[in-house]
């Protein structure tokens, strides 16, 4: 396993299939841990992810950190991060279809070597990378699961970005909501893990 995502990793180094290769400063590949059961899929490579070739890194992972660690999960144990897309788009606008088309077999090609009991769906981008059908809001169908690819089981949730604009803790709120989905999905990882 460790070998094949390291050929991949690899061939996204050299990758010249969208534009976005002529500005990045490094790939963002994936951080955490290889053989889990959970993945995370965010949107894109910002600033700092860019600079230190590592997703989730600035002020929205930070908060992802500690969201994670509310229900005693982490990257460092429990859970493997990549994006749907491997550079940072100029000004952190939202990829380009023709950028998501370009680098989504990189994206399938470590799906299929995890094979993740799990998928999250952080943000609208990689909801409608996975579940292109679905034309509702993100509002509307975080905390669901979803069927996913190689039997995984995908829940969409919010993005730390917006959280970090909605910071409430109120009961209804996003950041009350993300918690709520966070146990929910803390529950189906303990399940699996105890099978
Ligand atoms: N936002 C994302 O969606 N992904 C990152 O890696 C960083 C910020």
């Amino acid at each position: 396993m460790f070998d094949e995502l390291e050929n991949i990793r690899l061939k996204c180094l050299g990758c010249q299939k969208c534009q976005l290769c002529k500005s990045r400063n490094n790939i963002v590949f994936s951080d955490g841990v290889p053989n889990s059961n959970i993945v995370l899929i965010g949107e894109a490579p910002g600033f700092y992810e860019d600079q230190e070739g590592k997703p989730f890194v600035g002020r929205s992972g930070q908060l992802l950190d500690k969201i994670f660690e509310s229900v005693g999960l982490s990257r460092q144990n429990d859970i493997y991060i990549c994006n749907t897309i491997k550079c940072r788009p100029p000004e952190n606008r939202n990829p380009l279809p023709e950028e998501k088309d370009a680098c989504r077999e990189y994206l399938d090609a470590q799906l299929n070597i995890l094979k993740p009991k799990i998928i999250l769906l952080c943000g609208a981008v990689a909801v409608q990378s996975l579940l292109p059908d679905l034309k509702l809001g993100i509002t509307k169908i975080r905390g669901q699961w979803f069927d996913g690819p190689f039997g995984a089981k995908m829940m969409p949730i919010f993005h730390p970005s917006y959280l970090l604009r909605n910071p409430s803790k109120e009961v209804g709120k996003p950041k009350w909501l993300m918690w709520q989905d966070m146990k929910e999905i803390k529950k189906l990882y303990d399940e699996i893990k105890n099978k």
